[in-house]
C-alpha cells in the first residue's frame, strides 16, 4: 500500500538556484503554450512537443517537435534529439467530460504517456501538470496530505501518470485548480473566455449550482512552474487560487464585469450537465507552499480581482 501514502515534498535538489538550459515541453496547447512562453522570457531554450503543430498565440514561433506520448519509441526518440535538462509534462487530454466518455483513450494518453516519459527519463528533473480530481470532493478543499481517491475517470487517469513519475525519485507533481484566463484563439476556451463570450452574445447559460472550485490564473501557473523548476524539487505541491468559489457566482460576477445581465446565469444542478462526472469541490489549497523561498513572489491572485483587471 506504499504507493497511497501522499508524496511528501522534497528540499530543492542539488541543483537549486539554476535554471535548466533547455526544457522539452510534451504538450503544447493552452498551459504548454502559457509555460513556454514564460520559461523563453527568462532565456530558457524551450521546445513544444505534441501530435500536431500548436495553434495558440503564446506558442507563435516557438520550436516544436511532434511526439504521440503513447509511443515509447517516439518519446525515446524525441528525448534523444533534444537532450533536455528538464521536462515539463503538460499534454492533454483535459477535457474532464471527454475523458469520462473515453476512459481508456484518457488512461493510455496520461498513464502511458507518463510511463514512456519516465522510461526515458535518465535522471532528469520532471514536472508533471496534475490536478484536483484526483480527490473525490466531499471536502472544501484538499491539502497535500489529503488522501486522494478519484472522481472520474480522468482523475484514475491523472493519478496513475503522478504514480509513475514520482516512481523514478525525479518528479514533481503540481496538482493545480480549474485555470483560467482570457483565451479567444484555443480550441476549447476555458470557463472565463465561454461565458464571457456566451453573455456578450446575449445568451442564457445553464451553470452548475452545485460545482466549487479555487480557480487559478494561466499566469499563476506559468510563474510557479519556472519558479520550481528552479529550485529543483520533487515530490507533490498543490497550486489552488486563494478564493473558493461557486460556478454560478463566478459567473454572475462576470457578467456584472461585462455589463451584461447576471439573469441569463441559470443555476442548474450539476447532475443533468456536462460537469456531471466533476467532484462536488474541486479545490485546492497548499499545506507548504508559503513556506517555500521560491514561491514568495509569487502569490496566486484573487479570481475576482483578476476577472475585474481583464479587459474583455
Ligand atoms: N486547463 C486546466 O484547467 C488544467 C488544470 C489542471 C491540470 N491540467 C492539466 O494540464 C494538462 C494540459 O491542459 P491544457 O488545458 O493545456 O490542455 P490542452 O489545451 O487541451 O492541451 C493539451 C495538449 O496535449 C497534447 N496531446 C494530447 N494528446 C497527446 C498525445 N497523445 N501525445 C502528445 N501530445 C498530446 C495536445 O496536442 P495534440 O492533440 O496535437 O497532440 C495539446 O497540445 C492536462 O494534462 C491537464 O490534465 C489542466
Amino acid at each position: 500500500m506504499s504507493d497511497l501514502r501522499p508524496s511528501p515534498l522534497a528540499p530543492p535538489g542539488s541543483t537549486a538556484g539554476a535554471m535548466p538550459g533547455r526544457v522539452l515541453v510534451i504538450g503544447s496547447g493552452y498551459l504548454a503554450g502559457h509555460i513556454a512562453a514564460r520559461l523563453t522570457g527568462l532565456g530558457v531554450e524551450t521546445v513544444l512537443s505534441s501530435r500536431s503543430a500548436p495553434v495558440l498565440p503564446e506558442s507563435r514561433g516557438m520550436r516544436w517537435a511532434r511526439v504521440d506520448v503513447t509511443s515509447r519509441p517516439q518519446v525515446a526518440a524525441l528525448m534523444e534529439a533534444i537532450q533536455p535538462d528538464a521536462v515539463v509534462a503538460v499534454h492533454g487530454p483535459s477535457d474532464i467530460t471527454w475523458c469520462e466518455a473515453h476512459p481508456e483513450e484518457a488512461y493510455a494518453t496520461h498513464h502511458g504517456g507518463a510511463r514512456n516519459i519516465a522510461a526515458a527519463l535518465d535522471g532528469r528533473p520532471v514536472l508533471l501538470v496534475s490536478t484536483d480530481n484526483v480527490f473525490p470532493g466531499e471536502a472544501e478543499s484538499h491539502g497535500e496530505s489529503a488522501q486522494t481517491s478519484p472522481a472520474n475517470a480522468y482523475g484514475r487517469a491523472k493519478l496513475a501518470a503522478e504514480r509513475e513519475l514520482l516512481a523514478t525519485s525525479c518528479a514533481l507533481v503540481l496538482r493545480v485548480s480549474l485555470v483560467y484566463g482570457w483565451e479567444d484563439r484555443g480550441p476549447r476556451p476555458n470557463f472565463l473566455t465561454s461565458v464571457a463570450r456566451s453573455l456578450m452574445r446575449g445568451e442564457r447559460l445553464r451553470i452548475p449550482d452545485d460545482h466549487w472550485n479555487t480557480p487559478v490564473l494561466v499566469a499563476d501557473v506559468a510563474a510557479w512552474t519556472a519558479a520550481l523548476m528552479r529550485s529543483g524539487r520533487t515530490g507533490t505541491l498543490h497550486l489552488g487560487g486563494p478564493r473558493r468559489i461557486g460556478r454560478v457566482d463566478w459567473a454572475r460576477h462576470i457578467a456584472r464585469q461585462l455589463g451584461a445581465d447576471p439573469a441569463l446565469i441559470v443555476p442548474t444542478p450539476r447532475a443533468g450537465t456536462a460537469y456531471a462526472c466533476r467532484p462536488r469541490n474541486a479545490c485546492l489549497h497548499s499545506e507548504v507552499a508559503a513556506q517555500l523561498p521560491e514561491l514568495r513572489r509569487h502569490r496566486p491572485v484573487d479570481v475576482l480581482e483578476a476577472t475585474h483587471a481583464l479587459t474583455f
